[in-house]
């Protein structure tokens, strides 16, 4: 197989054009982060205040350095803002200031001007599709609030399956969290099998490269020697 490009991209789905994050996203993840209905079951369940703000933006631009390849990725569509989608660090159990560097966490934040319209699963079949095939992770994850029925619903669209729920205690918890919150996963195993019965709607399929037809190969011989 081709060595793994771990440079963030531009990566494109149908209607979206998904770049690297930056300075200039700055005004548009603020406006979504103090926005109370973005908000109501993120975090501490209320508009983040604008220092807060401020931090999360660095923080998200901040992710493409912890770990080689992952990041935020800004979504436009015919050149307006719509959501950002994020492939970010999951903590080392041992030892929490490390990340593990094949598995990640993905998110995502869509403007409710947007919302409804498929923008959220599209963007995030891509994060998907880039985690396994361009950087060779071999599982995606997402957690969010039990309530937040919206976020749970992307996550099954893109083919995650909910293996636990857990109660964690916040200093300041958001209303809902009484009933705790859910994990999603999918493995690089199950998203390739998945391929094989129905390719992701909204993504711009498979490139085929080299690379892609050795990684087809790689995952038609994984099915069949399993
Ligand atoms: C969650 C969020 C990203 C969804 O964005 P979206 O673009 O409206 O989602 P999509 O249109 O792609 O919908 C994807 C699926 O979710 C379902 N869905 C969307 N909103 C829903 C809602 N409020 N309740 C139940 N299902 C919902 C859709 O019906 C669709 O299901 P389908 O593929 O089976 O038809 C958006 O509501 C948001 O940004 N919320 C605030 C931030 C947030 O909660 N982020 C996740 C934090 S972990």
């Amino acid at each position: 197989m081709a060595a793994i490009e771990k440079v963030q991209p531009t990566l494109r789905t149908n209607r979206l054009e998904l770049v690297p994050f930056g300075p200039e996203h700055r005004e548009h993840t603020m406006k979504l982060d103090m926005d109370p209905k973005v908000m109501k079951h993120v975090a501490f369940g209320r508009p983040f205040t604008e220092d807060e703000a401020i931090q999360v933006h660095t923080w998200l631009m901040n992710c493409a350095n912890l770990v080689p390849g992952f990041g935020t990725w800004a979504g436009y569509a015919q050149g307006e803002f719509v959501g950002w989608w994020i492939l970010g660090p999951v903590p080392k159990k041992d030892n929490p200031e490390k990340f593990l560097t094949d598995r990640t966490e993905y998110g995502f934040r869509v403007s409710p001007k947007f919302w409804g319209q498929g923008y959220a699963k599209e963007g995030a079949r891509e994060m998907i599709r880039h985690a396994f095939e361009d950087l060779g992770l071999v599982e995606v994850i997402g957690e969010t609030m039990t309530v937040n029925s919206a976020s749970r619903a992307v996550m099954a669209a893109c083919g995650l399956r909910h293996v636990d729920t857990f109660f964690n205690t916040y200093p300041t918890p958001p209303p809902g969290i009484e009933e705790g919150e859910v994990r999603y996963s999918i493995t690089r195993d199950e998203w390739c099998t998945k391929q094989d019965i129905r390719a992701p709607q909204g993504s711009v399929r498979l490139r085929w490269s080299p690379s892609t037809a050795l990684y087809k190969l790689y995952c038609y011989l994984l099915k069949v020697l399993r």
